[in-house]
């Protein structure tokens, strides 16, 4: 267990959705736990006035909404009492001059700051900059870190601009750029698994690997978010940090040791070097779709029918847009490792199946008895199921020969195992100072870099975009990125991966 300097942690945009569902949640099980250090308070910022126990009825409500099947009151209570308010209405020049003044009560708040911004995107720079203006960043004699959430930037030149901001008044190692797929411990497995197995060394690279593929797909649809999904699409909601950090950790070189820095060097350095798409490939190498009105499987099995995307967009006064709801993209790493070997990476909403999974095929066996006998699999399952699957062709007990395929299967999560949301992960990494699970600049840069042709080619293509019906498998025209004929999309984790 790291040990955690006492300090504050201001939270901005705590009374919004996100702080409702997993941070004050996940602040209240650090400190059941006892993850939080003695004297650690929690300042949490709003524009309204309120006093501080009308704040504590507001966090009760959020964990009788969260932990519906009850929780310790007694520890509630001494939750309660690490956590004050702050009101900070925008239309007062004064306050953030009071918030300095407030924590500035050395009796209550200690001085290490840790701000967790919680707030639009729009307001991360604004932020650093009054907090800076009242020496709130100032490391002379404590540390104070910034974390921001995602997005950072909407392509690479918002990002370079929102990064030239913040370091005006902040070092790159006081800030923590969140991607909260690094907090899942089955994402952080992807990378370490291959490091604390010396099984898996020997043929992770071209000579052995066919293709990778990264998933994530969703039953779920847009529902009410078109503002916000409709500027944003697939590619940028997903693919541009979730599905390329989850490539980065799956293929990048081992680090020197799981120091931060050299962790997110080797990351850094794989993400460099992922060949970007020439805007002459672009057909080639990505494809988009649009969920169109279909029948999707409920939580019960049962089946449900959905509007298709633009009567969504219909429905919330909003013109037809070519937004991307489904995004496949085919990227090649130049480096000796990875020379040749494509990575499949897809995203879509109003799939068949929810399922995120990196999808490791193996190159043909040096030795093919029927012409219908499958590759060897190795698949990393991230959800619904966290496990561990491997594929192997073994012969049927028969007097003939042949082959059928097995699998060996490895939960990662075993009875009495705790479930550790990722935000838990990471706010905790936030106090300790590990910025490991954190994005640096580079990392943000290099994936933008990749996403911006992809996005500007889209952009400009006026044409209709290709419609799936929603409940199904990946749209057929997908495979056009396929470099072979033999490879096809892998889904969940039926054995056998064959075409469906
Ligand atoms: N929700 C998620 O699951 C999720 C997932 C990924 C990323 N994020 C990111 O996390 C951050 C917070 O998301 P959220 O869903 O919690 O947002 P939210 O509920 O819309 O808002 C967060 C807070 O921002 C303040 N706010 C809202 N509208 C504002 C306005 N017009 N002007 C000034 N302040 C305003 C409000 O705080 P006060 O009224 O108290 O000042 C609100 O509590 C965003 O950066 C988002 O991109 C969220």
């Amino acid at each position: 267990m790291k040990k955690i300097d006492p300090c504050t942690l201001v939270l901005f945009g705590a009374s919004g959705n996100l702080s409702r569902i997993k941070l004050m949640p996940g602040l209240f099980k650090l400190h059941k736990l006892g993850r939080l250090s003695d004297g650690m308070k929690i300042l949490s910022v709003g524009r309204g006035e309120m006093s501080r126990a009308a704040w504590h009825a507001e966090i009760k409500g959020m964990m009788d909404a969260k932990y519906r099947d009850g929780y310790d009151h007694e520890a509630f209570a001494q939750f309660l009492e690490r956590n004050h308010y702050h009101a900070n209405p925008p239309t007062n020049p004064d306050a953030f001059k009071k918030m300095a003044a407030t924590l500035g009560d050395e009796k209550v708040f200690p001085q290490n700051l840790a701000y967790f911004l919680s707030v639009r995107p729009s307001d991360f720079a604004e932020v650093v900059e009054k907090l800076s203006g009242v020496g709130l960043l100032d490391e002379s004699k404590y540390w104070r870190r910034v974390l921001v959430e995602k997005p950072f930037g909407t392509d690479l030149a918002t990002a370079q601009d929102l990064q030239a901001k913040l370091t005006k008044h902040l070092k790159e190692s006081q800030i923590y750029r969140i991607d909260h797929y690094l907090g899942k411990a089955a994402v952080q497995n992807a990378m370490l698994f291959r490091f604390t197995n010396s099984i898996f060394e020997a043929f992770w690279n071209k000579d052995y690997i066919d293709h990778v593929q990264i998933t994530n797909n969703e039953i779920l649809g847009v529902g009410e978010r078109t503002t916000f999904y409709d500027a944003t699409g697939a590619l940028r909601d997903m693919f541009q940090s979730h599905l390329l950090q989850t490539l980065a950790m799956v293929s990048m070189e081992k680090p020197a040791d799981l120091k931060p820095e050299n962790v997110r060097a080797a990351k850094i350095k794989l993400l460099q070097s992922i060949r970007p798409i020439d805007a002459k490939n672009i057909n080639k190498q990505a494809f988009r779709a649009q969920y169109a009105a279909g029948r999707v499987c409920v939580g019960d099995g049962h089946g449900e029918n959905v509007p298709g995307y633009q009567d969504e967009l219909k429905r919330d006064n909003m013109p037809p847009s070519n937004t991307e709801t489904y995004a496949a993209v085919k990227l090649f790493i130049d480096n000796p490792r990875w020379q040749g070997v494509p990575f499949y990476v897809r995203t879509g909403k109003r799939m068949h199946e929810g399922n995120t999974a990196i999808s490791i095929r193996f190159k043909k066996a040096p030795m093919m008895l029927t012409e219908h006998q499958h590759h060897n699999w190795l698949i990393v399952n991230i959800q619904p199921r966290e496990c561990l699957k491997f594929e192997i062709e073994s012969k049927v007990p028969s007097l003939d020969v042949k082959t059928r395929t097995m699998s060996i299967d490895l939960a990662q999560r075993v009875a009495g195992d705790d479930s550790v949301d990722s935000y838990e992960t990471l706010l905790l990494n936030l106090m300790e100072g590990d910025p490991s699970q954190f994005l640096h600049i580079d990392e943000v840069e290099a994936q933008w870099k990749l996403v911006d042709p992809i996005v500007k080619a889209w952009a400009e293509d006026k044409g209709p975009v290709h419609q799936y019906r929603a409940g199904h498998r990946d749209p057929e025209e997908s495979s056009i990125i396929f470099e072979s004929q033999d490879q096809f999309w892998r889904y969940s984790i039926e054995l056998g991966g064959d075409k469906h």
